[in-house]
C-alpha cells in the first residue's frame, strides 16, 4: 500500500444530467477537476444533484451533455476503479466479512493466495479481522459500513465514492469513522467523492467542498454555487474559529436564496 498513487484525476466538465427527453434539467453546468488523492465533499440540499453527480462519476448513469473522464480516459461504463459506498452499506448478506471482501478480488479473477492476502490486507486496515467469519446482520452498523470500505477498497479503486456513508450511524460511531476514513485515505492515496448533508462532516474531512443548489423543484437546474478551499491541516479542532467560520460560512450558501 502506498500513499505515493498519482492516479485518481477525476474531470467533471460541462456536465448536465436530464432523466428523461421531456424531463427538466436535474444538474447542469458542473465543472469539477480534483486531483489524484483529493478528498472533495459535495454538499447541498435534497434533490440538488449530489446522488446524480457520483452516479455519473461511477459510470451507472451516463451525463446528457458534458464529459467525465478518469486519467484522462472517458467514463463510459462503471468499473472495479471506481468503488461505491453507499449509506446502507449494500453488503452481501449470505457472505462472510471475508467473503465479502474477497468478492471483487475473485471477480477479477485474483488467485487463491493472493485473494487471502488482500483480504487479510484490507480487513487490517479497517480492524475487522476478528470479525471475518461473521455474517453482516451480526455487525453493528458501523462495522458493516468499514467491511463496505473494506471490500470497495480491496478493488484497489483509484476513486472512491461515498453517498452519506455515514448517514445512518449515531453521532459517536459517525466520528470514529470520520477519523478512521481520515487515517484510510492517508494510507491509501484514493481520490475521494463524498455526498454528506452534515457541513461539519464536510468540513472535518474534505481538501474542498462543493456547494450545490437549485433542483427540479425549484425550477432550476442543480448547480454549483461555490467551491470553497479547506486549508485545516490534518488535525482539524470542529471547536477551534477557523472551522466554525467555514462551517457557518458553507452554511449560509447552503441556506441562501437562489
Ligand atoms: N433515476 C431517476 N429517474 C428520474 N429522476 C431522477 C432519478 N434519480 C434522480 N432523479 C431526479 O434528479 C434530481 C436530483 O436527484 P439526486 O438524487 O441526484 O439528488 P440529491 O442531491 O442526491 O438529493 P438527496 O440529498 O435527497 O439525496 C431529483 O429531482 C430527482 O428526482
Ligand atoms: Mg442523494
Amino acid at each position: 500500500m502506498t500513499a505515493s498513487v498519482k492516479t485518481g484525476a477525476i474531470s467533471i466538465r460541462g456536465v448536465g444530467k436530464r432523466y428523461s427527453e421531456d424531463a427538466p434539467w436535474a444538474m447542469r453546468g458542473f465543472d469539477l477537476e480534483a486531483a489524484p488523492g483529493e478528498l472533495v465533499a459535495i454538499v447541498g440540499a435534497s434533490g440538488c444533484g449530489k446522488s446524480t453527480v457520483l452516479r455519473m462519476v461511477s459510470g451507472f448513469e451516463g451525463p446528457t451533455e458534458g464529459e467525465i473522464s478518469l486519467d484522462g480516459a472517458p467514463i463510459k461504463a462503471p468499473g472495479p476503479d471506481r468503488g461505491f459506498v453507499f449509506q446502507d452499506y449494500g453488503l452481501f448478506p449470505w457472505l462472510t466479512v471475508a467473503e465479502n471482501v474477497e468478492f471483487g478480488p475473485k471477480q477479477a479473477g485474483l488467485g487463491r493466495a493472493a485473494r487471502r492476502e488482500r483480504v487479510q490486507e484490507y480487513l487490517e486496515l479497517v480492524g475487522l479481522t476478528r470479525v471475518r467469519a461473521s455474517y453482516p446482520h451480526q455487525l453493528s452498523g458501523g462495522m458493516q459500513q468499514r467491511v463496505a470500505i473494506a471490500r470497495v477498497l480491496a478493488n484497489k479503486p483509484t476513486v472512491m465514492l461515498m453517498d452519506e456513508p455515514f448517514g445512518a450511524l449515531d453521532a459517536l460511531t459517525r466520528e470514529q469513522m470520520q477519523a478512521d476514513l481520515a487515517d484510510i485515505r492517508r494510507r491509501v492515496g484514493t481520490t475521494v467523492l463524498f455526498v454528506t448533508h452534515s457541513i461539519e462532516e464536510a468540513v472535518q474531512l474534505a481538501d474542498r467542498v462543493v456547494i450545490m443548489t437549485g433542483g427540479m423543484s425549484h425550477g432550476v437546474p442543480g448547480h454549483i454555487r461555490r467551491i470553497v478551499d479547506i486549508e485545516l491541516g490534518e488535525e482539524r479542532d470542529p471547536t477551534s474559529t477557523a472551522f466554525t467560520d467555514l462551517e457557518r460560512a458553507i452554511s449560509e450558501e447552503v441556506h441562501a436564496k437562489l
